[in-house]
């Protein structure tokens, strides 16, 4: 059983090279640009520790690591179109060092690309995993619509945002443990489980990135803090401040969502802090850590088996960046 970091190391030696030809370089280069400025790697891991659960890792399951980090960088590059974001692992993002257009483009080859890589899986294994990645793909996309959605309207439901947390992100990670379990001749009970223990571990992570957006060090977190406030992003934050202030804080926090004062972000930090969101976070993260781990004890492997997966998501919601 290799740790999440010994599984980081081995897949960066696979997956550090130029993935993409040289011409036009005003479309490749800034994939490769993107691609060099790293990330947790946290997905291709999962696949990783997906296959390892049930059996030694395949050689196609490093293919299927590929693709997962490569579809995973294409939804970043229009995600931070759609969010106006400036900035991504600390550097400048795609669309603002080389336009919209291009970066449209360039998340549209890598997708492209991660189905190459997904294609060179053994034949026995390609069906249920296709279908699988299809079915996440196409969830993702519709959560990424409910997040734009939900900045126009004034209230979210807390399920309503779970949802859609769960479609924007979850599901990818719930799909990565299941697609190397796939790989890993797991049986049918098992890869459910284990989908489920990625789907709630993956709404941990969500709320994890909701807090860093509004409360994470700038010199950690790599990306613009406040950035959801500004976006009007109907977080759990905003969601919980919303149902627990009182009059005045209510009046205040809706006039600072409908206009746009310099300010915003802090006065809107303040309320959050006022209305104890972060206590409300650890909350919201523990139960559905402790509810991903009741499904990941019920996995019929030797516990030892899990370590690394535990390991892992303790370190994804506490993280800081
Ligand atoms: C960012 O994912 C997008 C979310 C779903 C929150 P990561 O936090 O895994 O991003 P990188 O790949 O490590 O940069
Ligand atoms: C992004 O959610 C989810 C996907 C990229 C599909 P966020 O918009 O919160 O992710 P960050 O904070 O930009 O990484
Ligand atoms: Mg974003
Ligand atoms: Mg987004
Ligand atoms: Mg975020």
């Amino acid at each position: 059983m290799q740790s999440f970091e010994l599984l980081s190391q081995k897949f960066a030696f696979h997956f550090d090279k130029a993935h993409f030809p040289e011409a036009p370089s005003t479309l490749y280069q800034p994939n490769e640009y993107f691609l060099k400025l790293g990330g947790k790697r946290v997905r291709p891991v999962l696949c990783l520790m997906g296959n390892e659960l049930f059996d030694d890792i395949r050689e196609d399951a490093w293919e299927l690591a590929t693709a997962v980090e490569l579809f995973h960088n294409f939804t970043l590059i229009h995600d931070d179109i759609m969010d106006k974001a400036p900035l991504r692992r600390g550097m400048q993002t795609v669309h603002t060092k080389y336009g919209e257009n291009t970066a449209l483009l360039a998340g549209d080859v890598m997708l492209v690309k991660a189905y190459e890589y997904l294609s060179r899986i053994d034949g026995d294994f390609l069906k249920p995993i296709l279908h699988l990645f299809n079915q996440t793909a196409r969830e993702v996309c519709e959560g990424q619509q409910w997040d734009m959605d939900y900045e126009k309207q004034e209230t979210v439901h807390l399920d309503e945002y779970l949802r859609m947390i769960e479609l924007k992100t979850s599901v990818l990670l719930a799909a990565s443990l299941k697609m190397g379990a796939i790989l890993g001749g797991s049986g049918e009970r098992n890869q459910n489980l284990l989908y489920e223990f990625g789907r709630k571990l993956g709404i941990a992570f969500q709320v994890q990135d909701d807090y860093l957006d509004a409360f994470g060090d700038p010199e950690k977190f790599g990306k613009q803090v406040g950035g959801d406030i500004l976006a009007n992003k109907k977080t759990f934050l905003l969601i919980h401040a919303l149902e627990t202030a009182n009059a005045g804080q209510l009046e205040e926090l809706k006039q600072l969502i409908a206009g746009n004062p310099p300010d915003k972000v802090e006065q809107v930090l303040r309320i959050f802090k006022d209305c104890k969101v972060d206590e409300w976070a650890i909350e919201l993260k523990n139960k559905y850590l402790d509810e991903a781990f009741q499904h990941l004890d019920d996995i019929a492997v030797l516990s030892k088996r899990k370590q690394p997966l535990t390991d892992l998501a303790r370190f994804l919601v506490q993280r800081e960046h």
